[in-house]
């Protein structure tokens, strides 16, 4: 694990975005694992910078996201595809028909689950994986339970996780109460895992993540294992790691 500390979310950012860079420098068809969310934002906006700089093309790159809202149509301007398109898709070179979501509105959740372990298969596996890490410990929308889940799978989102996200709809009634996300064996099968933290508020769950015991209670505790797995992170959000 490498844990590299930065002293806001700009340089958060920048210095994650430095490493979608190297990664796609090096492999100009990378399949990249997206994520959603106020954390990864300040690096998107860093990837659309280096792409508009010349310094970046996207051509051959391959995408999928890691989690999708059910019952959101890819218009509505909640849906993790809209987030996609508006926040990064649209302003590189990246083919559309290249980049991945579970689809929220699927008619059979089930084979849709295993429509997407199948594509992720076939595009040989994720070469880089972004995460965000949720307020109660959870990656993609894995939430906390008893078990590791380990491949794409429908959640119950938890109640904390519904307020949590509620700060992007009119009302917490808005927010779905599913989600269809990636298994923790997809995530973990990722060849590099780059996770964005910032603030104070996650500086707690960040400790047990990255310290403490390896639990499904705590679903992003289980990065601890991966071979090839690095942490961004502001001053704010290691707060706690750093008294350790
Ligand atoms: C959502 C997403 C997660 C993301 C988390 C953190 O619940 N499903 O993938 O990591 O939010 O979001 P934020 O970065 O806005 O704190």
């Amino acid at each position: 694990m490498r844990i590299i500390k930065t002293k806001d979310y700009n340089e958060m950012g920048r210095i994650a975005a430095n490493i979608f860079f190297a990664q796609i420098t090096q492999k100009p068809d990378s399949v990249l694992g997206l994520a959603t969310g106020s954390s990864v934002l300040g690096l998107y906006e860093n990837l659309i910078r280096l792409y508009n700089g010349g310094d970046l093309d996207f051509s051959r790159v391959k995408s999928v996201n890691l989690d999708e809202y059910i019952g959101l149509d890819g218009k509505s301007d909640q849906s993790y595809r809209y987030y996609m398109d508006n926040n990064l898709f649209k302003h590189i070179n990246i083919k559309p028909e290249n980049t991945h979501l579970p689809d929220g509105l699927a008619g059979d959740m089930g084979a849709e689950c295993k429509k997407y372990e199948k594509l992720i298969e076939s595009l040989g596996g994720v070469d880089l994986q972004l995460l965000g890490l949720g307020l109660n410990g959870h990656i993609g929308f894995n939430e906390p339970g008893d078990i590791f889940e380990k491949y794409t799978h429908i959640v119950d989102l938890e109640e904390s996780t519904i307020k949590a996200n509620s700060r992007f709809f009119a009302n917490e009634n808005e927010v779905p109460k599913q989600a269809v996300t990636m298994g923790i064996k997809s995530i973990m099968q990722a060849k590099k895992i780059v996770m964005c933290v910032n603030g104070e508020k996650k500086s707690k769950i960040l400790k047990e993540v990255l310290f403490g015991v390896i639990t499904p209670k705590v679903p992003g505790s289980i990065l601890q294992l991966h071979p090839d797995f690095t942490v961004v992170a502001d001053e704010e959000a290691l707060y706690e790691s750093d008294r350790l």
